[in-house]
């Protein structure tokens, strides 16, 4: 046994030798050549890492499957001793020695958590998200990831469904602008294989493609039905600006796309991704989605795998088809060696990219796993960006910012509730490394304050509600009467109330849809109770999904939507609160006044019966609903500061536009508040006249400003033909002449207009 295994490392060190001295194609091409088909089926097949006990890999399932070849990669793992004992196992211990590519959905920041990532699209700092990306892959990748199922890009125009905390909302030019940021974050430059050499970069793995967001009322998993010209139009844009941007692998969504499921999708996967973008990473599928083909009822285990690696899925999470049943299907001619060698080569080749060729080991240097995580630095720059995302929805009567003096009264279940402070999806988090905002707030104002806290009320009067969307991140319980009471009494002792209230942290983000968007019960009784007293409130609303704030804007003077800031949320909070930091985040979602307004998206058809925006009631025979108005509580773009910002008319430097041309818009922003500020100067546009309807509104450009207190600057944004163009009913990207408007603002809504001709 001894020497059967010393021959084994000669061999695997042999190619990595080689591995130094060769090109991709042909480096791949001579591994390939030796492998067998079992060892070929074995690098499409991905499992979680589960859990390992150092020293014991070789007596898990993954041990087992990576020394027999049969495993491509591992996913959600965590610590670098347990990735190397196993990558050792790869190494050493299997056949041709060839290494595991390592993933982890590392979605917003590895241990040092930055906002999810629908509240990184509210600051609209495209900087900003590629920096929290650079972190997280410097810190994933010191602890042994090289791969993360980031971006994830989904339009998401239905503040149900709760993935829509996981993207960056509703809107298709921001969301592919944050795209681009994420892929270059964790990959470094433009390109992929920039990533040779680079330790502190990983690969990224866009997702959910496709369309996974326009999932049927808001309900995860669910059906998809869409026009092509809405996909092209709308959804698909993100996806094909992370490939653009050279994203190194995609994930295809559960969803299903023309009736067929998107992992058994060939018009997705091949026709549209590989022939028309010209994609040339791999793709994986989402958990279990080729076992989730029989379920949709489109075949059982070896049809769905043969579908789904015919379609262009290169490799299988989970599911074991690729790895179980593709043999016997090519032996059937259900499949093709040649797809099933396509789907191996891609695989490699990422590896390839990664350097694990070179160095398996590049990414398990325990060293770095000491010094890089979670660091002083990185926190930090996690606190600046959190504080760029909140956006203040309401600020009658200057409540904001407070003064650190007097006592102030810190009421809600989220006020002091650790593991609820980040949002979902961090696997790699350790919560009590960080403070929850009753600890951060007794920091910011040391003496000159006192700070009473309660809790005040459960997330929800129903137990078992609130422990179904509690997922591991447990809120503690009480009697609500008694938590109102003490809220009350330290309330009337204070001089100014801040409620940190929302959801808990998994009420959104997979399989966390929601049929009310209200703020619960409980916590709206207490709202409703503190005012009564007539202090000052300020509430803080955590969430990963807009949330219907109808009677807390009528109610309530301050209103800051802090979504899940991450670990340094509390602090970030602070900044802000206190006026060290001066909101600057602007919505990326619409905030809708009812429930029953969903899908809504500020980019939507005029209709042949519209009520004017702003309509204040209802009309017979018009476009609307009996008990709501159409416009949305808080528009897409919208968001406050404590400042004032005056926009001058639009200028354009030409009052017409034709094919491959260029035009400038601009404004003059000016300062007239008490704080220097930054401001988000968003551009829309509207076709007016077009063979297809088009929406009222589109960005189409957007500007982050830093003005200082009486300040006034112009912004100029470059207008080139080609952002007026839409894809038609035959998906061709086309400019139609007429008349169009361009539209500069402070959000939305808020917009002055010039009008534009296109020759
Ligand atoms: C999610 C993906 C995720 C994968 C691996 C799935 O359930 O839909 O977003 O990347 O699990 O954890």
């Amino acid at each position: 046994m001894k020497k059967i295994l010393s021959t084994i490392t000669i061999v695997s060190c042999a190619m990595m030798v080689q591995a130094q001295s060769l090109p991709m194609d042909e480096f791949v091409t001579q591994l390939m050549g030796k492998m067998t088909l079992e060892e070929k089926l074995g690098q499409l097949n991905l499992l979680p890492g589960g859990d390992i006990t150092t020293g014991a890999a070789m007596q898990t399932e993954v041990g087992t499957l990576t020394q027999k070849g049969m495993l491509g990669g591992i996913f959600n793992i965590k610590g670098v001793d347990k990735i190397r004992e196993l990558q050792e196992v790869a190494v050493k211990k299997s056949r041709l020695g060839i290494p595991l590519i390592v993933g982890m959905d590392v979605v917003h920041g590895y241990e040092t958590i930055f906002p999810i990532p629908l509240a990184l699209s509210c600051s609209w700092d495209m900087n900003a998200i590629e920096e929290s990306a650079r972190i997280a892959a410097k810190e994933a990748s010191a602890d042994g990831i090289n791969w993360t199922y980031s971006p994830m890009v989904d339009i998401a125009r239905d503040a149900r469904w709760g993935r829509i905390a996981e993207g960056s909302g509703e809107d298709p030019f921001l969301g592919s602008e944050c795209a681009k940021a994420m892929v270059r974050g964790y990959q470094g430059k433009s390109d992929g294989r920039d990533m040779y050499g680079d330790k502190e970069r990983i690969m990224a793995c866009v997702k959910h493609f496709a369309l996974y967001g326009a999932s049927e009322a808001g309900r995860d998993y669910n059906t998809v039905d869409m026009s092509r010209q809405t996909m092209y139009n709308y959804y698909l844009p993100p996806y094909k600006a992370a490939v653009e941007a050279g994203v190194g692998s995609v994930m295809s969504s559960f969803n299903i796309i023309d009736y067929v499921p998107a992992t058994a999708n060939k018009w997705l996967l091949t026709d549209v991704l590989r022939d028309e973008w010209k994609f040339d990473g791999f793709v994986v599928t989402d958990y279990n989605s080729i076992g989730e083909i029989g379920i949709w009822g489109a075949g059982n285990l070896a049809k769905g795998s043969a579908r789904a690696l015919m379609a262009g899925t290169d490799m299988d999470m989970c599911s074991y088809g690729f790895l179980r049943t593709l043999a016997q299907s090519l032996k059937e001619g259900k499949v093709t060696e040649a797809q099933i060698n396509l789907a191996c080569r891609r695989v490699l080749e990422a590896k390839y990219k990664l350097g694990l060729f070179k160095d398996p080991y590049k990414y398990c240097d325990s060293k770095r796993a000491k010094k890089d995580i979670f660091t002083p630095e990185h926190r930090q720059i996690a606190r600046r960006i959190a504080a760029e995302t909140f956006v203040l929805l309401k600020n009658e009567g200057d409540v904001l910012p407070l003064k650190k003096k007097g006592t102030i009264a810190l009421i809600g279940p989220l006020a002091h509730n650790r593991a609820n402070m980040e949002g979902t999806w961090c696997v790699a988090a350790v919560h009590d490394k960080y403070p929850t905002l009753l600890e951060a707030m007794k920091e910011a104002v040391g003496k000159d304050a006192t700070v009473l806290y309660a809790q005040g009320s459960n997330i929800c009067r129903d137990a078992s509600l609130q422990e179904a969307g509690a997922f591991g991140k447990q809120t503690p319980r009480g009697d609500d009467d008694a938590l109102r009471e003490e809220a009350l009494r330290i309330a009337r002792q204070s001089d100014v109330i801040v409620c940190a209230m929302g959801e808990s942290a998994e009420m959104s983000g997979e399989s966390s849809s929601r049929a009310n968007l209200e703020l619960f019960d409980v916590q709206r009784e207490l709202l409703a109770a503190l005012a009564q007293i007539g202090k000052p409130i300020v509430l803080l609303n955590f969430a990963g999904r807009p949330t219907v704030l109808a009677w807390e804007r009528q109610n309530l003077p301050a209103i800051m939507n802090v979504w899940f800031g991450g670990s340094e949320t509390g602090p970030a909070i602070c900044d802000v609160l206190f006026g060290d930091k001066v909101p600057s985040g602007k919505l990326s979602v619409s905030m809708p006044q009812a429930t029953g307004q969903e899908p809504l998206y500020y980019n939507h058809m005029n209709t042949g019966r519209p009520v004017k925006t702003g309509a204040d009631r209802y009309y017979k025979y018009q476009s609307n609903y009996l008990e709501v108005r159409n416009d949305p509580l808080y528009p897409f773009g919208y968001g406050l500061s404590y400042t004032r910002f005056e926009y001058s008319d639009v200028r354009l430097s030409s009052s017409t536009l034709s094919e491959g041309g260029k035009i400038t818009a601009s404004v003059v922003v000016r300062y007239t508040g008490n704080y220097d500020a930054d401001e988000v100067v968003q551009l829309y546009i509207r076709d007016i006249e077009s063979e297809c309807v088009r929406p009222v509104k589109e960005l189409k450009g957007f500007r982050r400003i830093h003005l200082a207190k009486g300040e006034s600057k112009e912004v100029t944004f470059d207008l080139t033909a080609d952002l007026l163009k839409y894809y038609d009913y035959d998906c061709r990207l086309v400019l139609e002449s007429g008349k169009f408007e361009i539209m500069i603002g402070t959000s939305s809504e808020a917009v002055k207009k010039a009008g534009l001709v296109v020759m």
